[in-house]
């Protein structure tokens, strides 16, 4: 069955799992692999990819997810904010609502992903207290996501 793989990545984090989705699913199905696009339409399956935004997904993303009819829809992103899948299923929720009703999701991934060193500049300057220190420690967490485990993981979800 044909697939696509289509993603919005600003700094890289979500491009690191659409290029292991490349890697984990047969190469003779794929028609589309790169940035939101109508050529990625000619697909049965399509892997959407997005970077979270406020909440849910970005806008490049949210605009392609509500063009989608009659698709089998596998969702994966990234997110600075990570520990809990509950925050996740939040993000996933809410990007759920983007998609048309005759679309099938047929699973979904997500992993942190790294944020840029003035947002930490921007912690830092805040004045003491324990939501800084928590902001510090998980903008430290996710310097190294999405690592290897966080790909090894997203293959695993689909090719199970
Ligand atoms: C403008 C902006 C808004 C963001 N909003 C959120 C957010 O609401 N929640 C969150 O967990 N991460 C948020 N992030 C962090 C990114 O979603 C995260 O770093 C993601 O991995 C970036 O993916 P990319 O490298 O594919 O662009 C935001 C980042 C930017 C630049």
């Amino acid at each position: 069955m044909s697939y696509a793989i289509v993603y919005s990545s600003r700094t890289g984090n979500t491009q690191l799992l659409a290029q292991a989705l490349r890697d984990a699913l047969p190469a003779d199905e794929c028609v589309y692999f790169g940035a939101p696009s109508a050529q990625a339409l000619q697909a049965d399956t399509v892997y959407a990819g997005f970077w979270t935004d406020k909440g849910t997904c970005d806008e490049a993303a949210g605009e392609f997810l509500r063009s989608l009819h009659g698709k089998r829809v596998f969702l994966f992103g990234t997110a600075g904010f990570g520990g809990a899948p509950s925050y996740f299923e939040g993000i996933l929720e809410r990007v759920r609502t983007l998609l048309a009703k005759d679309v099938t999701v047929i699973g979904s991934y997500m992993c942190q992903g790294k944020m840029p060193q003035p947002v930490r500049d921007r912690y830092e300057a805040m004045e003491e207290s324990p939501h800084r220190t928590s902001m510090l420690e998980n903008f430290d967490r996710a310097l190294s996501h999405p690592d290897a485990d966080d790909l090894a993981r997203l293959k695993a979800a689909v090719t199970k």
